[in-house]
């Protein structure tokens, strides 16, 4: 079946003429009507509990959806994806990230290579290192330990580290600091470098590819700042690599027995378990990291074992399907309710949009259907404060993932039992809304004129009826946090398979990469120079006006 004719699908067809009467549905009416709704419209895979019983949809909806998942082939291509097989076809590269976390002796053969063996020897080289750092064997050029790890990468290389580490903060190795540079704006190593101290500090440069153009520029300004304190010598103790890429880390200067390798077959996006968290694992100690990549393996355990209807990332993802190709609503909100995930949103921005905001299916041809939504989100209740005038009474429709974790964090009872209330108030208020009735009621109440009523109550009603998903955390433990992550991987990858699209190439950043090129060539010209005649007049004068700003040529790499 060609891609394109996803509309055309008898799954399809009969979710749209289901979705006639779910239009007319709200949602606290269906919640009323069923009192076992939310035990129904509940499951706990993994350690993670979702409620998704909050959206507009019925047992009869679930089935259409998981139907519309059987006809797309999810199951199939889960099996693909799992077996090694060259699911990646713009890039002829498997997707194993799965691998990562498999136990140790899981056998799985590619190009002649043992995968699960490769894995294990990069884990193991990880947690020598991070021993050899922990215990102080590690010295830096002056004989010190280290005490402040840098890691400099971008994307993949860079936001689930920091997700990560920050969600895993109280694990944290109290003698080592961990920091994160990604902007090439210099005012990001500008900001750090001043607290650091050269003789204590290491860093990690992760880059999948070693030449992404941010990260190299991040990486050789660190180099100079080192060795104008400490001498040429220095960066050999003070610089490790995360790459699939010997020559351009050895062409760096990083010693290659100093550099943590990994795999075309690991996207950047989904490299978090690979040795991309080196940071991570020196952050909260190896034990940590192994729990981390086994709360991971035990949601693919149940992503692959699991039948379709009681399957959490499953679930996750047909909802998404229903609220997107059906109610047509354009962005999910991530609302985490714990600061300590504060980079979630940005984590699972990436992993979405990146995978799935695409236009072209996997066979060439132009999608039919609306992909990928926009991905955006801050830590609850910061987000209620700001934005969640729009999610209550805006004229969009904005389903949420509410996200917490149940164990208050040490000493903090009070604060999070009003975290937890906001939490689930929140989603109960989008739910119910607030008639006019209830509005005018409330108003004669308190006394108030009825003329006064009159002209408030419009503005003072909710009309309800928004969705959202619910997802619990019995602890902020590693285990639960790789088992959250990989249940999102899991829900992009479905809707991935839905869609008809390749999750795993990304072409569309690379247009903005290659012009970045041409206009730093004209930024760097000599003043006088003639402007780079393909520039289009709107880039050509703003080339022209930052050229007269600074008066002489740019500095360029
Ligand atoms: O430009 C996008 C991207 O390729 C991401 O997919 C990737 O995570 C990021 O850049 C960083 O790439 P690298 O790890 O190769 O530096």
């Amino acid at each position: 079946m060609p891609e394109s004719s996803l509309p055309q699908s008898p799954a399809f067809q009969a979710l749209s003429a289901h979705h006639v009467q779910a239009a007319q549905w709200h949602i606290a009416e269906l919640m009323a009507a069923d009192p076992q709704r939310a035990q129904r419209m509940s499951i706990e895979a993994a350690g993670v509990f979702l409620d998704y019983s909050k959206n507009c949809l019925t047992a009869e909806t679930l089935n259409l959806l998981i139907d519309l998942a059987t006809e797309r082939g999810v199951i199939a291509q889960r099996q693909r994806m799992f077996g090694g097989e060259r699911i990646n076809r713009t890039e002829q590269r498997a997707v194993l990230h799965t691998a990562l976390r498999a136990p140790p002796g899981t056998a799985l053969m590619l190009d002649g290579e043992d995968v699960g063996m490769a894995v294990q020897a990069v884990l193991a080289q990880m947690r020598a290192f991070c021993a050899r750092v922990h215990s102080g064997a590690w010295r830096g050029a002056t004989g010190q330990r280290v005490t402040d790890v840098v890691n400099i990468g971008i994307g993949g290389s860079f936001l689930g580290p920091k997700m990560a580490v920050h969600a895993l903060r109280p694990l944290a190795q109290p003698q080592l600091r961990c920091h994160f540079v990604s902007n090439v704006d210099a005012c990001a190593l500008q900001a750090l470098l001043p607290q650091l101290d050269p003789a204590t500090t290491l860093f990690i440069i992760a880059s999948k590819t070693f030449t992404t153009a941010e990260t190299m520029c991040n990486a050789h300004s660190a180099r100079d700042w080192l060795v104008a304190r400490l001498g040429a010598a220095a960066p050999a103790q003070h610089f490790v690599a995360v790459s699939t890429n010997h020559e351009g880390v050895a062409a760096f200067g990083i010693d290659v027995a100093n550099m943590f390798g990994f795999w075309d077959w690991v996207g950047g996006r989904y490299s978090v378990w690979s040795a991309v968290g080196l940071v991570l694992m020196l952050a909260v100690g190896a034990d940590a990291f192994d729990a981390f990549l086994a709360g991971a393996h035990a949601m693919d355990t149940h992503f692959c074992s699991a039948p379709l209807e009681r399957n959490m990332p499953v679930i996750l993802a047909a909802i998404g399907i229903w609220q997107r190709n059906f109610f047509g609503y354009g962005s999910l909100s991530i609302a985490p309710y714990w600061q300590d995930l504060e980079y979630l949103p940005g984590y699972l921005q990436q992993l979405d949009m990146e995978s799935n905001g695409k236009q072209v299916a996997t066979d060439g041809t132009a999608l039919p259907v609306r992909s990928a939504p926009v991905i955006w989100g801050d830590v609850g209740t910061n987000g209620q404060h700001a934005y969640f005038q729009l999610l209550h009474q805006g004229t969009d429709v904005v389903p949420v993932d509410f996200i917490t974790v149940l164990r208050p964090p040490q000493g903090a009872d009070v604060h999070h039992t009003a975290l937890l209330a906001n939490c689930f108030a929140q989603s109960a208020a989008l739910m119910r809304g607030k008639s006019a009735d209830a509005v005018r009621a409330e108003l004669q109440g308190q006394g108030m004129a009825e003329e006064t009523i009159a002209a408030l109550v419009a503005h003072k009603s909710f009309v309800g009826n928004r969705p959202s998903n619910t997802i619990v955390l019995p602890d902020m433990t590693p285990h639960a946090l790789g088992a959250l992550i990989a249940l999102y991987e899991h829900k992009v990858f479905v809707q991935g398979v839905i869609w008809g699209i390749n999750s795993f190439d990304q072409w569309g950043v690379e247009l903005g990469k290659a012009l970045a090129r041409d206009v730093e060539a004209a930024l760097g010209a000599a003043p006088g120079a003639p402007l780079d005649a393909t520039l289009d007049a709107s880039t050509a004068a703003l080339v022209a006006r930052a050229r007269q700003a600074a008066g002489t040529a740019l500095p360029s790499s």
